[in-house]
């Protein structure tokens, strides 16, 4: 993947994306570790690097890591498995600039759809992909298991590519913040 630099329209601030290093894990650990309940590891991280199927990406602001995505390309859909915005960098619009990258990037991969799994009561993770247009299309009960979390599945169709028929969206109480 090449280096791209684009400036962030919401913070003015001129952001890198290039794709994640070994070298880069101390500083990704760092974010991983204040970010998740259960972050993943540098094992973790080090075998999506040799899987074929994954992407990953990084963001940096003067060098710094920012933040950071793991998606899987999975025939035409990307699967996106982790994202995380550096604590001190949180609501400056960093997360939607990392989304719309994305979906971008996977535009020009001519992907037709991306999914996620989301905590129910991970609010700003929900509210950024409502933002930028995704949809929760169902959940799996108790899938955060060390948190006792249900996932909310989340899509977005890119381009022209979404089905005239397509599944209901959950209701207000399906998703409901809190159960
Ligand atoms: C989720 C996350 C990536 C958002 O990154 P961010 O850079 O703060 O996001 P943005 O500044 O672009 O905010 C985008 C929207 O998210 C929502 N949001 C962000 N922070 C929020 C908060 N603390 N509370 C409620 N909503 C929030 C808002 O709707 C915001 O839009 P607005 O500014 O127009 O109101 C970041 O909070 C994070 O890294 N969280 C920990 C890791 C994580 O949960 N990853 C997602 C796994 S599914």
């Amino acid at each position: 993947m090449e280096e791209r630099k684009t400036v962030c329209m919401t913070s003015d601030k001129l952001l890198t994306s290039r794709r994640m290093e070994p070298s880069d894990l101390d500083e990704i650990l760092e974010i991983e570790r204040v970010s998740f309940p259960a972050p993943w590891t540098r094992d973790m991280f080090l075998e999506e690097m040799s899987n074929r199927t994954a992407r990953l990406i990084v963001f940096t602001e003067d060098k710094r890591i920012v933040g950071y995505m793991c998606f899987w390309q999975v025939l035409d859909e990307a699967h996106l498995m982790n994202v995380a915005v550096r604590s001190d960098c949180r609501g400056r619009g960093y997360g939607t600039y990392m989304i719309d990258r994305l979906q971008t990037l996977c535009l020009k991969e001519g992907l037709k759809r991306i999914i996620l799994d989301v905590g129910r009561r991970n609010l700003p993770a929900r509210r950024l992909y409502k933002k930028c247009g995704f949809r929760s299309i169902g959940f799996r009960k108790k899938y955060y298991s060390s948190i006792g979390d249900d996932a909310i599945v989340m899509e977005k169709w890119l381009g022209r590519s979404e089905p005239e028929e397509r599944g209901e969206e959950l209701n207000d109480n399906e998703a409901g913040e809190q159960r």
